[in-house]
Order: structure tokens, then C-alpha cells, then sequence
């Protein structure tokens, strides 16, 4: 007898906790919002934790699916998200509709974590923008190509990683509740790592202090910041623009609270150079590569430009302005971060009840906590936006061509005041490791890269599966 109740029991468990899994999964279909089925507990997420398709790929399957709706639904474990397909109704709830969308959907509170909670992508509507984020360094060099092992270097690594275990608990905090994290004790920065940091920061400001020692620095920017003394350089108004995918950045706090900075907020703004930077850089230069040295008549025509604007150069030292005004080098970049956006998904919390209207006229009300997702990567390969979306084709960005892109559906760093604060650093940096790339090289392809490209699927970021390989061939003698 004892053996059937505790069977009738087991079995009731597993069907309370079955009806658990699937609780919300009427959620859009009580709104009439068409939907990609969910599995029990894992809702849509099943093809990435089972490493088969790419999570960016994943969360917009429903862009693909349902081609004539301005947006669909998606369950990411049991929490329903819409996926908005329109780039007009991005643009209104990233821009002339933000103050409903305010946040991140991925915001970890400094109780979470107590380091990445207060780093700048994770933060409550608030925003530091052009001059902190432009001015990157910590004031310390390092050399990572002659000492790779520099603590610099990695601990950068450790702190970007977003595969293995680190980036599986990424990819669980942007899903699941914050309590159970936090229940868990959960950190997603491993702690030496931001013991690292903070040890660094905190004695440079001291000694700072001390010392009365300015820097040209970030560190000495958002020192000042906190002091509220900062204010926008006037050279920088000449840097107005690092390319066409260079997006404003926004310096007002998009909350009225006045925010006190302590060591540990400095410390976790600067890290956040390393998280928001160094990856998607790093992606778009490897892409870039890849992509010219496919085709030999874009690479001759970098070439040559390149080779045009080193001939006349004072003192042959590259400047800002001289890379500016490099119009090939912009199109072959822009065409990257259109066909490889390194950040291929974004998405908004909402703030403040919003009314989103789809085109067969369903009105569905979206309330505070509710998330939207961008796909970036899937606007950016629709035909109806970008014809022959798989060719790589700089020209779509030239003088002549640009007018018929629709500004709208190109948004490599986001939009709103939410965007990237990093764009014209992002450009520039790569701008100028690519001119001195191509100055000197030839570059080819190895037989060890795949093309066509396979995707790691199991990654967080656009990695190749096996590696990004080329031969460099100098272009002259004595490189
Ligand atoms: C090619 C390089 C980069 C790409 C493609 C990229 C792309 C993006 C995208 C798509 C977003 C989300 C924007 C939105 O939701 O509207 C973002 C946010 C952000 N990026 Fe970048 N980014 C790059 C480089 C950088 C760099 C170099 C930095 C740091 C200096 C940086 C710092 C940030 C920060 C802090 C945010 C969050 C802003 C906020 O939440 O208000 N990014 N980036």
C-alpha cells in the first residue's frame, strides 16, 4: 500500500511540476500573437542548449517564420518575449518611445553580481556617455602580443569569456529569475577577476588622489565624473564621425537620481571597456579579414586606397582625420557589421505599458518586466532591406548607392539612447589595425579557415567553429 502512495505522490509531482513547465504557454496565444511552439520548461531554447543552432539564430527564428507579422512570440524557458520584425517599430520603442523601454532586459542587480550589476551595460537607465567611453585606458601598458601573459591580458579573457561554464551562466541569468541566482550564489564574474580590477583601480585612484596625478585616461574621466566636474572636450567635436555605422551617443541620465560613484562603480565601468569592446572588436576585425581576403578585387581596391593615403601623410603618421576620410575602408567595415554584426540581437525591457499594434490589426498591451528582442542579425540579411543579403558587397555603402538603403534596417550598434556608447572607438580602433594590416600585407586565405564560414554554435559571440587562419604575404620589403 505504502508503495502505491508514494508512487500516486511521485507521479502527482511530476504532473504538478509538468503543468509548472508549461504554465505560461498560452501567453500568446490568449493575445493572438503567432508564436514559435515551446518544449516543456525549456520553451524555445531547446536548439541551443543541445549546441545545434546558434542562439541568435534561435531567439529570431520567428522573424523567419512569420515573414508578413510586425512581430511574433518566443518563450525563453517559460518567460514569453516578443521578437519585433518591423525596424519602424524598433526604431519607436528604441527612440520616440523610450521612455517605456528604458532598460536592458539582461540588467543583473549589484546583488547578483555585485561587479557586472554595476557595469555599464547591466545599469538602470542610466548612461555615461561620449567622453567616458571614448577615453578608454586604464593609464597602464601592456604589451599581450610580446607577453601574452600579462595579467592584463588575461583576466580581460577570463572576464569576456562566454564560453564553457561562463558563458552557459550568461546565458541562464538572461533567463531565469534573478532570485534563484541569487539564492544560489551565483557570480557570473569569476572573483579574482574583479578582485583584479578593483585592486588596480582602487590603488590608481588613491595614489591619484595622493599625488594630484592627472591622466589623460578613463579613470581620470569618470573621477571627474564623480566629482561632477566633467564636462565634453571641444576637440572631440571634430571626431563627430568614425564612419557611417557610428551611432550618437547619449549624455544625459535617462533617470533624474543623481548617482554616487564609489571606487567599486568606477572599477566595474571601466571592466565593462573590456566586456563591451574587446569581443565584438575583435569579431568585426576577424570578419573583415575573412571577407577581403575571399575577394581579391576589394582587397586591390583597399590597397589602393590605403596605399593613396600613406603617400600623403606628413611624416607618414596616420591621423584621425586621414582615416575619416578613407571612404573604401568604411564601406568594406560597414558591409561587415551588416553581414557580421558582432552583436546580432539586442533587446529593451519594458518600463511602462505599450500598445503594439501587428498587421492583421491584433493590438496586444505590454506591461512593465515584459521584453522585446532585435534581431539585428535577421533585419540585416532580409532581402527586402538588403537585396542578395549573403553577398558581401561594399559597394551598398557607397556615395552613389547609400540613399536607397533603408537607414532604418541598418543598426550594427544599436539605436536610441540605449545604444552603443563604444561605436567611434569600435571604428577607429579597428580602422586603424586594418590600414596598417593592408598597408603591409597581402592577405590570404588558409585552407585551414572554412569557407563557407561554420559558426560556433555553442558560443555566446559570432565565433568561426575552427578558427579565423590567413597568410600574410608583405607587400613590400623589409616588413
Ligand atoms: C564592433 C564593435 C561593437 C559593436 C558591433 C557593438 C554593438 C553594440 C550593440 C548592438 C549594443 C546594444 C545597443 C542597443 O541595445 O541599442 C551595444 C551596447 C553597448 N556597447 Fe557596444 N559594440 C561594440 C563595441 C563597443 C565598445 C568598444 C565599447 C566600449 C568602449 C562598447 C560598449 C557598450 C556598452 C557599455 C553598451 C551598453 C549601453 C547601454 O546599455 O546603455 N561597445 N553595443
Amino acid at each position: 500500500m505504502g508503495v502505491f502512495i508514494a508512487l500516486a505522490l511521485f507521479l502527482l509531482a511530476l504532473y504538478l511540476a509538468y503543468r509548472w513547465s508549461i504554465a505560461s504557454y498560452e501567453y500568446f496565444k490568449l493575445r493572438g500573437v503567432p508564436f514559435v511552439k515551446p518544449l516543456p520548461l525549456v520553451g524555445g531554447m531547446f536548439p541551443v542548449l543541445s549546441g545545434t543552432v546558434f542562439i541568435v539564430d534561435c531567439i529570431s527564428e520567428g522573424y523567419r517564420r512569420f515573414r508578413a507579422s510586425r512581430f511574433s512570440g518566443l518563450f525563453m524557458f517559460r518567460q514569453p518575449a516578443y521578437l519585433i520584425h518591423d525596424p519602424e517599430l524598433i526604431k519607436k520603442i528604441a527612440i520616440a518611445d523610450f521612455e517605456h523601454f528604458v532598460d536592458h532586459s539582461f540588467k543583473f542587480s549589484t546583488k547578483m553580481d555585485p561587479f557586472l550589476g554595476r557595469s555599464l551595460f547591466f545599469m538602470d537607465g542610466l548612461r555615461v556617455g561620449n567622453d567616458v567611453m571614448t577615453s578608454i585606458s586604464f593609464g597602464i601598458d601592456v604589451d599581450s602580443v610580446k607577453d601574452p601573459q600579462n595579467d592584463f591580458f588575461q583576466n580581460g579573457k577570463s572576464f569576456t569569456n562566454t564560453e564553457g561554464i561562463q558563458g552557459f551562466k550568461f546565458f541562464l541569468a538572461t533567463m531565469i529569475p534573478e532570485y534563484i541566482f541569487t539564492f544560489l550564489r551565483i557570480r557570473l564574474t569569476p572573483a579574482p577577476v574583479a578582485q583584479f580590477y578593483e585592486t588596480i583601480v582602487t590603488c590608481s585612484i588613491k595614489s591619484r588622489e595622493e599625488k594630484n596625478v592627472i591622466r589623460p585616461d578613463f579613470i581620470h574621466l569618470l573621477m571627474q565624473a564623480r566629482k561632477n566636474i566633467l564636462q565634453e572636450d571641444q576637440s572631440d567635436r571634430n571626431l563627430e564621425s568614425a564612419g557611417f555605422s557610428t551611432v550618437p551617443e547619449h549624455l544625459q541620465s535617462s533617470t533624474s537620481d543623481l548617482v554616487e560613484w564609489s571606487d567599486l562603480d568606477i572599477t566595474a565601468a571601466v571592466a565593462s571597456f573590456f566586456f563591451g569592446g574587446i569581443e565584438s572588436t575583435t569579431t568585426m576585425l576577424c570578419f573583415t579579414v575573412y571577407e577581403v581576403s575571399l575577394l581579391p578585387e576589394i582587397q586591390a581596391k583597399l590597397h589602393a586606397e590605403i596605399d593613396s593615403v600613406q603617400n600623403n601623410l606628413e611624416d607618414h603618421k596616420l591621423t584621425y582625420e586621414s582615416i575619416q576620410k578613407m571612404k573604401y575602408l568604411d564601406m568594406v567595415v560597414s558591409e561587415t557589421l551588416r553581414l557580421w554584426p558582432p552583436i546580432g540581437l539586442t533587446n529593451r525591457k519594458c518600463t511602462k505599458d505599450y500598445i503594439m499594434k501587428n498587421n492583421d490589426g491584433t493590438q496586444v498591451t505590454l506591461t512593465k518586466g515584459d521584453i522585446v528582442q532585435i534581431p539585428i542579425q535577421s533585419i540585416h540579411r532580409d532581402s527586402r532591406f538588403f537585396p542578395e543579403p549573403m553577398r558581401f558587397d561594399p559597394e551598398r555603402f557607397s556615395d552613389e548607392n547609400r540613399h536607397m538603403l533603408n537607414q532604418d534596417a541598418y543598426m550594427p550598434f544599436g539605436l536610441g539612447p540605449r545604444n552603443c556608447v563604444g561605436s567611434r572607438l569600435a571604428l577607429m580602433q579597428a580602422k586603424c589595425i586594418l590600414y596598417y594590416l593592408f598597408l603591409n600585407f597581402e592577405v590570404q586565405i588558409s585552407s585551414r579557415t572554412d569557407v563557407p564560414m561554420q559558426l560556433d554554435k555553442r558560443s555566446m559571440g559570432v565565433n568561426a567553429k575552427n578558427g579565423f587562419w590567413f597568410h600574410l604575404v608583405p607587400r613590400r620589403e623589409g616588413v
